[in-house]
């Protein structure tokens, strides 16, 4: 007689199960999470060889904060400026630093050509590349390297063997997804191999120190695949983005246990691999480009840097009974609420009218000081009135249309400065407290975006 496979469902958010298939998550209140998992009766045996790494019960103990001594964590540091500064300052020992993003945008490549630089010994372990597609990338990054090593395995308590044996510095698992434990009968990817791999993974790199940098897939939301929990576990969240029709490449940091999350790496990709940028506004911005409607400049923050980037939007009439609206690197919804703001506030009517709006350089931003650009390059385009050159702008729009305070606006306007523009538009609210005397450019203080329109257009 056959005996049945006992599944139940598990939430991908939070890690709750129940016996069957439930919409609507009661703990997390997360709708449509749960997936169905095969039931293991095994007990969960340790992986740890107790010679080797001494894993006795640890018979814990509570200590006065006032008391516990703190040493300053060793950090390795990994060459690459940008990388270091996203990481808050080097590789932290014995952290686990999970790396999300698209398929193709060069996550592999960024972590090879990265340990390849350092001199200490490394194993980059692969379950989706053979060694010689690992070893082909490293010809093109054409990096001389004599202590790295490779290994092609899936099979977790393998792998923990291989890492004693070679005993590395830093271990690279790519990816957390491709890996699994006998220990969970269900395949790997799921809910519950990614989960008990990675608190495997935790244990193993608190105990013996030892770094690792772990690749993961996103799912089509953009968030890592696997239950949120792994996020949770890690110490360090990075995400690589970008557009994979350009070269562009952002390294944001979203959850840093050991420094700001505010640092973001900016990277170019070229047929030698990865190359950071130190002065990305130069590169984004057209080089004397003609006066043309449509376009303007935002000053903005990405991350901790400033820089200047060029926007643009195209306004026609419609063709179709439901006017198109299209965004890159930007927020439909939020551009939707900007529209909303011009024909409610400043009276122009674009419901019958095709938006289209593009962030130069393929890049998303998220600061909301770009909306006074991207409201002005709406209205640029609809009037066919160009802005003037060497003019940029910053502002948060409310939904009354007023022009809403923004961070470091002493740092916005030296990079403007800096790049020779002769005039940067800004909310008034920053303009009392900023130190922004004796500069080189004239700066517009508006409260609404009426005034900002009068500056620029009429
Ligand atoms: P890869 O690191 O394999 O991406 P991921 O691991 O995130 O899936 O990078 C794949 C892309 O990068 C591929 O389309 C080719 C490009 N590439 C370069 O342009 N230059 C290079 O030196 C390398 C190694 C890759
Ligand atoms: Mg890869």
């Amino acid at each position: 007689m056959r005996t049945k496979i006992k599944t139940h469902f598990v939430c991908s958010q939070c890690g709750n199960n129940f016996h069957k298939w439930i919409g609507k998550c009661p703990i997390c209140h997360k709708w449509n999470t749960y997936k169905e998992e095969i039931i293991t009766d095994k007990p969960i045996v340790n992986l740890f060889s107790p010679k080797l790494f001494n894993v006795e019960t640890v018979k814990s103990n509570p200590l006065l904060l006032k008391s516990i001594q703190t040493d300053k964590e060793l950090r390795i540091d990994v060459i690459d400026k940008e990388f270091n500064r996203v990481l808050g300052g080097g590789l932290v020992s014995g952290s686990l630093v999970l790396i999300g993003g698209e398929p193709g945008i060069g996550k592999s490549t960024l972590i090879l050509q990265t340990i390849l630089k350092l001199k200490y010994k490394t194993l980059y372990i692969s379950g989706e590349e053979s060694a010689k597609q690992l070893k082909l990338r490293a010809e093109r990054l054409n990096i001389k390297n004599e202590s790295c090593f490779i290994l092609c395995e899936t099979n977790l308590k393998q792998i923990l063997n291989h890492i004693n044996c070679v005993q590395p510095n830093i271990v690279v698992i790519d990816s957390i997804q491709t890996l699994f434990t006998e220990q969970i009968e269900s395949g790997s990817g799921t809910i519950s191999q990614i989960r008990e791999i990675a608190s495997i993974l935790l244990k193993f790199a608190k105990k013996t120190n030892i770094p690792f940098f772990l690749i993961g897939h996103i799912n089509k939301e953009g968030n890592i695949a696997g239950p949120k929990i792994l996020e949770h576990i890690v110490d360090v969240v990075l995400q690589f983005e970008g557009d994979q029709n350009y070269i562009y490449r952002i390294l944001r940091n979203i959850k840093n246990r050991f420094g700001s999350t505010a640092e973001l790496g900016i990277y170019e990709m070229k047929p030698n691999g990865l190359h950071e940028i130190n002065s990305l506004s130069e590169l984004l911005l057209t080089q004397n480009y003609e006066e043309l409607s449509g376009i303007t400049i935002a000053a903005i923050i990405e991350g901790a840097r400033p820089f200047l980037i060029e926007i643009q939007a195209l306004v026609s009439t419609s063709v179709y009974g439901i006017p198109q609206r299209n965004t890159t690197g930007f927020d439909i919804r939020r551009m939707n609420m900007l529209l909303a703001v011009l024909e409610k506030k400043v009276g122009f009517k674009l419901c019958q009218k095709d938006v289209f709006l593009n962030i130069a350089g393929g890049l998303k931003i998220n600061d909301p000081a770009i909306d006074l650009s991207v409201i002005s390059a709406i209205l640029s385009s609809n009037l066919n009135v160009p802005i003037k050159r060497k003019v940029c702008l910053c502002g948060e729009v409310g939904l009354s249309g007023e022009i809403r305070f923004v961070n470091r606006i002493e740092s916005r306007v030296f990079e403007a400065e800096k790049l020779g523009f002769q005039k940067i538009i800004i909310p008034e609210n920053n303009y009392k407290d900023a130190n922004l005397k004796k500069l080189n450019i004239t700066i517009n203080p508006v409260k609404k975006v009426e005034e900002a329109f009068k500056l620029l257009f009429y």
